[in-house]
């Protein structure tokens, strides 16, 4: 968490922390929820369908562990916790952990960025991270990320990145703008400078399956429930 009480916004992890501090902030209702209040129009029909279709795309066994990176308010562990043996959440929002706290008394949650994380190589059986991608500063740090998965996730894992934005639609600064429903930035301006990385190309995932020799599955995205303003797909990676 970084001090941003009088200062401008510079970063999505910043701006995460700080609308999750209170979730009363009206552009919550796009970039996340915390109850009905703010739960549109991203519902909490849709949540559940999303990490439903998360938990199918996984198939972790009964025993097995899982780590969430950026989990938010913790709605993945709530629902899914008593499925395997164990779910940690991990999100650089210190505001979002202690949601995700509230919500999962007996869950396990920490504090830290998604391309640095405080485990042993080869600990998890699956490992996602949803909805976060597009909330990375670079390209580079995204690759960061893989590197980090790749390091923890056990052989024969399985991990899982979603709701990745495709970058079709993109053709300079400002097009994301038109594209979000009703045609409104729901983001602090001082972010503009951000959107042109917001997207991501599947061939970005497919150079990294073949420099580390693993398998990967495009998935386009389709959740009831959910009105998207863009194409986005979720991609799977098995280890060998
Ligand atoms: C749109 S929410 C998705 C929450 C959750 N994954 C879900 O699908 O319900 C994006 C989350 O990513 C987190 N996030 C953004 N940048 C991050 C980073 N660099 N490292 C870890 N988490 C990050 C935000 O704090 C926020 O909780």
């Amino acid at each position: 968490m970084t001090n941003t009480k009088n200062s401008p916004i510079s970063s999505w992890a910043q701006w995460f922390d700080k609308a999750a501090a209170t979730f009363d902030d009206p552009r919550m209702k796009i970039a996340y929820y915390k109850n009905g209040k703010t739960g549109t129009p991203y519902s909490q029909h849709a949540v559940e369908a999303t990490h439903r279709d998360i938990f199918k795309k996984l198939a972790p066994a009964r025993d097995a562990s899982i780590l969430d990176i950026g989990c938010g308010v913790g709605y993945f562990t709530k629902t899914h916790a008593k499925k395997v043996k164990l779910i940690i959440g991990s999100d650089v929002s210190l505001h979002m952990i202690r949601s995700a706290r509230d919500l999962n008394p007996r869950g396990h949650f920490l504090v830290a960025q998604a391309y640095s994380l405080p485990f042993q190589n080869e600990t998890f059986d699956r490992i996602f991270s949803y909805g976060v991608t597009q909330y990375l500063p670079s390209q580079p740090t995204l690759q960061k990320m893989l590197k980090e998965m790749l390091r923890l996730i056990k052989p024969h894992g399985r991990m899982l990145i979603g709701d990745i934005l495709e970058p079709v639609h993109q053709s300079g600064r400002g097009s994301y703008n038109k594209t979000t429903q009703k045609g409104k930035r729901w983001w602090p301006k001082t972010l503009d400078h951000d959107l042109a990385k917001l997207y991501v190309s599947k061939q970005l995932f497919e150079n990294f399956c073949k420099k580390n020799k693993l398998t990967c599955k495009f998935f386009s995205q389709h959740i009831s429930g959910r009105a998207i303003p863009t194409p986005r797909y979720d991609v799977v990676i098995d280890c060998p």
